[in-house]
């Protein structure tokens, strides 16, 4: 038996963050269940590489297009080595990107059998057209009238709904794919259970088809978009990215190409269960099956779209609003499990999360140190305490069982077991619905059950009375018993803790490798010797952290960077910025002025730092033979894209400063505005040539 299962690739234009993070740990987790039980699984995540908005983001930093998806799949390969989700700690199992040689083979083939099927209606699935209309290259997807907003002047590009950004006129020759007469077959193929799920957005994909399906677009000319794969037979044309980035699910398993077949088998796999977040259920649930069917493919074997998270007020995460989860603070702050632990817990199966670093707090104190931490270290502290670290016999004889009623405890383990079994039976249900949430609640009520079990049979107590050595054995045994039966249910989703808690409970066995469904009550050992007992999960202190990860933000807070620095450049703190308006503040000689070399420098480039909501990453020309780089405290207040080009305004001679691990080497000039000091850069109106100088 085997399993497939991938999550999107994402755009290669833009650094990681905790959505990519989050489908990642999704798929990472369903993985790890089904090797639990002894499935082959294969696990696909990666990049999309091809595009327009790649081309352009390539150009405004001055690389190549290759060059762009490099830089950004070195973060994405740094993130997924930080968590944990890489091959080398037992995650993904191939890195897809779309640059690689065997998918421009496999896409390719795709395309030729796509040219050549008919369409359930007879007609031919490819066809050339003339494209007419408006594209968003940050949603890589046509835009209809109902999906842009009207532009304020006439004449002026219509903007996205999703990005704000203005829309792309296409009017150009373009091949076709005859969607239009898909609906039939793909509202039969909804209706088949299971396959999108959840049902809320089965029924948005379903109403979607139903009010009728124009054709696709699926190639642009080369001489709009050149990075991609090109058309079969027709180099003018490029294929659409999103043909050439769904086709990935298959042409990562081997179809269209010997070798990669070889290395993993397109018959093994396919299908695949695709994991994705709502934003493009679309892509996957309606062009998708269509273009497979249209190539004679086998469907997939299901579509799950999750939620978005937006931040603890419900709000759409964004740079702008400063209410992003950085994962580097997530990285240096919480582990791993409680990272992972957090995100299947609060997301709830088909609705939008909330995260905040508040929240994640509290549940790890809550659920992991005060839960599940808390249980197994009182369990193994007492084992070593009164049964010198050894796993005691949990039955109790005919001659105890009087003995163990006087102390409230079942004399058999018929009660705690059949609570666990159905725990584990509920677990195992929900989990393969998604619905990780209300596994994890199923998983916590053995906790919680586990835990009145030792309050109410006190065995400190029990342990006074030699009367009751069998009873406190008993109730020692069920402890670490129902330990054991977490350790295997939660290794999916807290795969470190739970094989910490295994080892602590003396127990050697790959976890990766025991099905929750196998577990059999009562088949921990008797005489096995426990491990030390180490804390799991330190209690986290709220307020402490929570300054502390406020504080890291400090460096770049309200003051823009551009007007301390010049304060600083200045000597006194007060010469050249508004302050010199104020009256009463001491002048300066023309010498002192001179003394700051202010120059004219055009902006090359400009990117946002990971990490560092407030800054920007600038290159400027000013007139030297290699552009300056600048760190400017700006972010909140400037689109990088839109300082382009810009004439502004340099102090040169500025003393080099490292900030973020970028080198800064000098300032641009703004003006402070208000309470929170919104800069405004200093600009010219009529042509300067770059670096002119001040004075
Ligand atoms: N390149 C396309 C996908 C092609 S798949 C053949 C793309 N890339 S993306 O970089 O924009 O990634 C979108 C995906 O990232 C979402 O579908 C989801 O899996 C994840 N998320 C991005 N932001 C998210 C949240 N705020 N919350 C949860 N998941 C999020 O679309």
């Amino acid at each position: 038996m085997t399993f497939y299962i991938t999550t999107p690739i994402y755009y290669a234009n833009s650094l990681p963050h905790l959505g990519h993070l989050y489908t990642m740990i999704v798929a990472d987790t369903i993985a790890r269940q089904k090797r639990q039980q002894g499935i082959e699984t294969f696990f696909l995540t990666g990049t999309d590489e091809h595009g327009i908005n790649i081309e352009r983001s390539a150009q405004r930093n001055h690389r190549t297009p290759q060059e762009q998806a490099d830089y950004v799949v070195n973060y994405y390969t740094k993130m997924t080595d930080t968590f944990a989700l890489d091959t080398a700690h037992g995650g993904y199992d191939i890195f897809m990107r779309t640059t690689n040689s065997f998918h421009h083979e496999g896409v390719s083939e795709l395309w030729r059998r796509i040219a050549k099927a008919k369409t359930p209606k007879g007609n031919d699935a490819l066809y050339k057209g003339h494209y007419e209309g408006w594209f968003c290259a940050a949603c890589a997807e046509y835009k209809s009238e109902d999906e842009y907003a009207k532009p304020a002047n006439p004449g002026d590009p219509p903007a996205c709904l999703v990005h704000d950004t203005k829309l792309d006129r296409v009017s150009e020759e373009s091949y076709f794919f005859r969607l239009s007469d898909y609906d039939e077959a793909l509202l039969r193929l909804y209706e088949e259970p299971g396959f999108v799920r959840p049902e809320g957005r089965r029924n948005e994909v379903k109403s979607f088809v139903s009010g009728g399906l124009q054709d696709l677009s699926v190639s642009r000319l080369r001489t709009s978009v050149s990075w991609g794969v090109p058309v079969p037979d027709d180099p003018n044309h490029t294929m659409y990215v999103w043909f050439d980035a769904l086709t990935n699910y298959i042409t990562a398993i081997g179809f269209g190409n010997e070798q990669q077949n070889r290395a993993v088998g397109f018959e093994k796999f396919w299908p695949a269960l695709h994991v994705m977040g709502k934003d493009i259920l679309r892509f996957h649930a309606v062009y998708w099956p269509s273009f497979l069917m249209a190539a004679g493919i086998e469907q997939p074997r299901g579509i799950y779209a999750h939620g978005m998270w937006l931040d603890p007020n419900g709000r759409k995460m964004s740079k702008t609003l400063g209410n992003t989860i950085e994962l580097d603070v997530l990285q240096a702050h919480f582990s791993i499990d409680a990272i992972r632990y957090f995100c299947l817990r609060e997301m709830v199966f088909g609705q939008d999360g909330r995260f905040g670093y508040e929240n994640l707090i509290d549940r790890t104190n809550s659920d992991l140190a005060s839960g599940l931490g808390n249980l197994s270290s009182r369990t193994l502290t007492m084992i070593h305490r009164y049964r010198e670290g050894r796993v005691p016999s949990g039955k109790i004889s005919d001659e105890g069982v009087l003995s163990a009623k006087r102390a409230g405890v079942d004399n058999d383990d018929m009660a705690i077991a059949s609570f666990v079994e159905h725990a584990r039976d509920e677990f195992i249900r929900h989990f393969e619905d998604f619905a990780f949430s209300r596994a994890l609640e199923e998983a916590w009520g053995i906790v919680a059950r586990t835990d009145k079990m030792i309050s109410d049979a006190k065995p400190w107590d029990l342990a006074k009375d030699p009367g009751q050595a069998q009873t406190l054995n008993a109730v020692l045994y069920r402890a670490a018993e129902s330990l054991r039966w977490l350790c295997v249910l939660l290794y999916p989703v807290i795969p470190n803790a739970a094989r910490e808690i295994y080892k602590q409970l003396g127990l050697d066995q790959d976890l990766g490798a025991i099905s929750p469904k196998q577990l059999n009550w009562g088949e921990l050992e008797e005489g096995v010797q426990i491990g030390e007992v180490k804390p799991l999960f330190p209690r986290i202190d709220k307020a402490k952290l929570m300054s502390e990860i406020k504080s890291e933000d400090k460096p770049e807070a309200s003051q823009p960077e551009a007007v301390t620095e010049l304060q600083q450049a200045a000597g006194s703190g007060q010469h050249v910025t508004e302050a010199d308006a104020v009256p009463g503040v001491a002048y300066i000689d023309i010498s002192d002025f001179a003394k700051i070399d202010l120059r004219v420098g055009e902006v090359l480039t400009a990117e946002r730092i990971p990490k560092a909501d407030k800054l920007l990453l600038i290159t400027v020309d000013i007139g030297e033979e290699k552009p300056r780089q600048i760190l400017a405290g700006i972010a909140q207040y400037y689109e990088p894209e839109k300082l382009i080009g810009r004439k502004i305004v340099v102090v040169s001679n500025l003393k080099p400063r490292k900030m973020r691990g970028y080198e800064s080497q000098g300032m641009l000039l703004a003006a402070s505005i208000g309470e929170e000091g919104k800069p405004v850069l200093a600009t010219f109106t009529e042509e300067v040539p770059n670096g002119a100088r001040l004075k």
